[in-house]
């Protein structure tokens, strides 16, 4: 499958009964293998973790640190956009700052920007060192 039917099929695994809002990520890494992850939210409304998120930790647990692209889906008016903290954790594991991240609704409407473009002035790990 490729990124955007994988991104398409496990949003609808998502749990988000309390907002009704199923989002689905997946993301190609370094070696070509793709992840999947979708939002799962929990009664404890802070607890409820993002799709972005489950699809790094996938990608980590299986052995890869390199995002080479991204998908996001939603059944959104316009394409959804990664929140703040989930561009954040993409930027973590992107290939560099031109890694394409497309951005999609459930009617096909796909709109594509790089992680820079996504998080400029990003803060990163050059910041912790001096
Ligand atoms: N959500 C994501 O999964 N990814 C995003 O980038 C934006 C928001 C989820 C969190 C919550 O379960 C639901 O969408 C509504 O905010």
């Amino acid at each position: 499958m490729s990124l955007s039917e994988t991104a398409r099929a496990v949003r609808e695994h998502a749990h988000a009964p309390y907002s009704g809002f199923k989002v689905g990520a997946a993301i190609q890494a370094a070696d070509g293998s793709i992840h999947a992850g979708c939002n799962v939210e929990n009664v404890s409304y802070p607890e409820g973790t993002c799709a972005e998120a489950g699809a790094i930790a996938a990608m980590v647990a299986a052995g890869q640190t390199r995002i080479t692209a991204a998908y996001v889906i939603a059944d959104s008016p316009a394409p959804i956009t990664p929140c703040g903290g989930c561009r954040q954790k993409l930027a973590e594991f992107a290939a560099g700052p031109d890694m394409p991240v497309t951005m999609a609704n459930l009617d096909g409407v796909e709109r594509t920007m790089t992680m820079a473009e996504l998080l400029p002035d990003a803060f990163d790990r050059g910041h912790t060192i001096r």
